[in-house]
């Protein structure tokens, strides 16, 4: 399923982000800006999946926010289908609603308490489609079938549920429309392993017989390594590296990205050793994302931060293997690199 960073340039990008910004004003507009996505640039063809990981705070679910709607942007452009969709209208914007489908954090919270799943999952489809009460029933019945929940649900109410299975309701409605995006943002994290197989299963099946694209927000790196083409690692609003998922977690190159796949277990005890002796684990907490220092967003906490990180952003390197990362000490021009200096930290 890994391709080289680049099958979406010969595939059509599906959705496209371009140096999107998105701010928070906490204390009012003469307040200070809260930047929690900072001109973060990606792109996910037909088909494929990105994986968006990076720790609490630093902009994941405002990113995926921003692409469905729920947050204004205040920078950059979304794209879909290689049109801008800031300013889409009436149908066009009911019709780009209908492509992107989101799976939230918490899915209760989207529920309304009072309606029945038959209601709760079927609702896109009497938004969007004109299928007749009956014909909504038995698609409802058979989406509940196949997120491992039973026809006869659909008469419930979302409290006789436990949440690992809210989290099948809610994923049935976002797929019920069999959108060509979908975003899920920690959408497995609540489920036992056994469920979370079963959905990464249907997502599978969605992503080869749709061609659907996702973008899938997760915490568990194994789940990431396993499921995800690409992989964008954020940090404090920006995207850090990115890069097939298979040369980011065996040559990560920004010491972000290095620390992050270090505080996950390997059961091999050499690899194991060898990570312990590189020290290279993310010490003091996430810096808050109003007062913003100049230079690099990791310098702060960077194990290796020289001088230079302080003068300016860094910009995007290309890295072998497909991907970049956004730091000084990567490539060939690195300061104070030497020819037979590899290029690891
Ligand atoms: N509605 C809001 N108003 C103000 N600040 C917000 C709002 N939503 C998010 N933020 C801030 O934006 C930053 C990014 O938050 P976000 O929820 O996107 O992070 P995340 O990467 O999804 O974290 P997590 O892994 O905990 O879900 C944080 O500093 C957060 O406090
Ligand atoms: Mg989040």
């Amino acid at each position: 399923m890994t391709q080289p960073d680049g099958p979406h340039k010969e595939r059509s990008p599906l959705i496209e982000l371009r140096k999107l910004r998105v701010e928070f004003h906490p204390h009012g507009r003469s307040g200070g800006a809260l930047v929690a996505v900072n001109e973060a640039s990606l792109v996910v063809a037909e088909g494929e999946t990105l994986a968006v990981v990076g720790e609490s705070g630093s902009g994941k679910s405002t990113m995926a926010r921003a692409i469905v709607g729920t947050v204004p942007v205040a920078g950059g452009e979304i794209r879909l289908a290689g049109r801008s969709i800031a300013g889409l209208k009436g149908r066009q914007l009911l019709e780009m609603r209908r492509a992107i489908q989101m799976v939230f954090q918490d899915p209760y919270s989207s529920m309304d308490p009072t309606m029945r799943l038959a209601e709760i999952v079927g609702e896109p489809l009497r938004v969007h489609s004109r299928l007749g009460r009956k014909q909504r029933l038995s698609e409802v019945e058979r989406l509940l079938e196949v997120v491992g929940l039973s026809a006869a649900d659909a008469r419930k109410y979302p409290y006789e549920f436990s949440g690992g299975q809210r989290q099948r309701i809610a994923i049935a409605r976002a797929v019920i429309l069999e959108p060509s995006v979908l975003i899920c943002d920690e959408a497995l994290s609540a489920l036992d392993v056994t469920t979370q197989n079963q959905i990464l299963a249907l997502f599978v099946d969605l992503r080869e017989r749709l061609k659907i694209a996702m973008i899938f927000i997760a915490h568990d790196l194994s789940v990431v390594r396993h499921f995800a083409d690409r992989v964008a690692v954020m940090y404090l609003g920006r995207i850090v590296e990115h890069g097939p998922v298979e040369r980011v977690f065996n040559a990560p190159m920004h010491p972000y990205t290095k620390a992050l796949l270090n505080s996950v277990p390997v059961p091999h005890p050499t690899r194991q050793r060898e990570r312990r002796q590189m020290r290279t684990t993310i010490e003091g907490e996430l810096p808050s994302p109003m007062d913003r220092a100049s230079g690099c967003v990791f310098r702060s906490r960077c194990p290796v931060a020289i001088e230079q990180c302080a003068d300016g952003s860094p910009p995007d390197v290309t890295v072998e293997g497909g991907g970049a990362a956004a730091c000084l000490l990567v490539g060939p021009h690195r300061p104070g690199s030497r020819a037979e200096d590899d290029g690891e930290l």
